[in-house]
């Protein structure tokens, strides 16, 4: 047994849906994580400040005192769209609760059919974000038909990122949910103004999981998993004391029944064991004490925002991942369903 302490971390991507599925979703979260950063992929999108305020005062509605950490705090995103004006972003920042934009190239994942069909529409948006600060979140990958679904994230760096970094040198630009060994090579080697998120699902697992021997919907998400060499990629970028590289679960849940059927959606629920899950794979890879800047320093850092003052308390001790849970009158299969998480949450310390 090992007990390690952490300043308390926060999570930089989060889908938190709406609904009856908040109660699940922001307090699975919250239990550890202070601060979100919340996906605006709802149908219909969250796309003016208006819409952010309204679905940020919703998920506060569903915080559970008895289960979230004190001061838990959601920090919206706006869903970028080709009619999207500056003017929007200028007065989301006003609004004082959006902390991001997200784009979503059209059709490139769940509820992203309003996204953006082309970068250069959206210019004069990200002239404004650049002259106000305002981070741009992106979904890097490509949705053409004919590019192989494993190679969409390294054909948007070489297509999308190289000529954005270019034309917005002083655009904060954060590379969702990298899957690849090209993406964390060019977060790495980009200019200060990139940082990337990593999921606990693409430094636990690679594509053998999802498909050796069967098909395992539960690991279906996008960017889908890769080979395991860009896993070790991921595991090194993560790992590695980087601070472009910080803590962002991509948790989506579906319900089970949308997930195990002939056409399952994309998506892992993981707000349950994200940050255990986390401390296995920094464990394992000899790196715990690593943890703390890339869960709990990088991100806020990056951001421009505080560091959390309050630490939670983490224990090699090892604990069966539940079956399942409950979001509305739905089931949900978590991330490690019937898998053994050699670690858990077993305290925190108020600041
Ligand atoms: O797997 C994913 N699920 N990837 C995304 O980009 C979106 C997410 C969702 O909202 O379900
Ligand atoms: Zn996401």
């Amino acid at each position: 047994m090992q007990d390690i302490e952490i300043t308390r971390p926060d999570d930089w991507h989060l889908h938190l849906r709406d609904g009856p599925s908040l109660q699940l979703t922001v307090n699975a979260a919250a239990r550890v994580f202070r601060r979100v950063i919340v996906m605006p992929n709802l149908k219909p999108p969250v796309s003016t400040a208006a819409d952010a305020l309204a679905y940020h005062s919703r998920i506060m509605a569903a915080v559970n005192p008895a289960l979230a950490c004190a001061g838990f705090q959601p920090l919206m995103t706006l869903y970028l769209r080709d009619i999207t004006e500056p003017a929007e972003i200028t007065r989301a920042k006003a609004g004082g609760v959006v902390y991001g934009v997200k784009l979503y190239p059209a059709g490139a994942t769940t509820n992203s059919d309003a996204g953006v069909t082309d970068i250069t529409r959206v210019y004069p948006v990200l002239e404004e974000m650049q002259r106000i600060g305002m981070p741009l979140l992106i979904h890097g990958e490509v949705t053409d038909s004919h590019i192989d679904v494993f190679d969409r994230e390294k054909v948007f760096i070489d297509r999308t990122m190289g000529p954005l970094l270019r034309d917005f040198p002083a655009l904060k630009v954060v590379f969702e949910h990298i899957t690849t060994a090209d993406a964390a090579a060019f977060v790495a080697e980009g200019p200060a103004t990139i940082a990337a998120t990593i999921t606990p699902h693409h430094l636990l697992y690679n594509r053998n999981h999802m498909l050796a021997g069967a098909v395992r919907p539960h690991f279906f998400c996008l960017p889908v998993l890769k080979r395991n060499t860009h896993q070790e990629a991921l595991l090194a970028a993560a790992t590695g004391g980087s601070p472009k590289f910080f803590l962002g679960t991509d948790s989506a849940p579906h319900s089970k029944h949308a997930k195990e059927c002939a056409a399952g959606c994309a998506g892992i629920f993981n707000s349950d064991s994200a940050i255990e899950s986390y401390a296995e794979v920094f464990d394992a890879c000899g790196a715990l004490e690593r943890l703390e800047g890339f869960a709990s320093f990088h991100g806020p850092d990056f951001y421009g925002l505080p560091r959390n003052q309050d630490r939670i308390r983490l224990r090699r001790e090892a604990w069966e991942g539940p079956a399942d849970a409950v979001m509305g009158s739905e089931s949900v299969v978590p991330m490690r369903a019937g898998e053994q998480v050699a670690w858990r949450v077993v305290g925190g310390q108020q600041a």
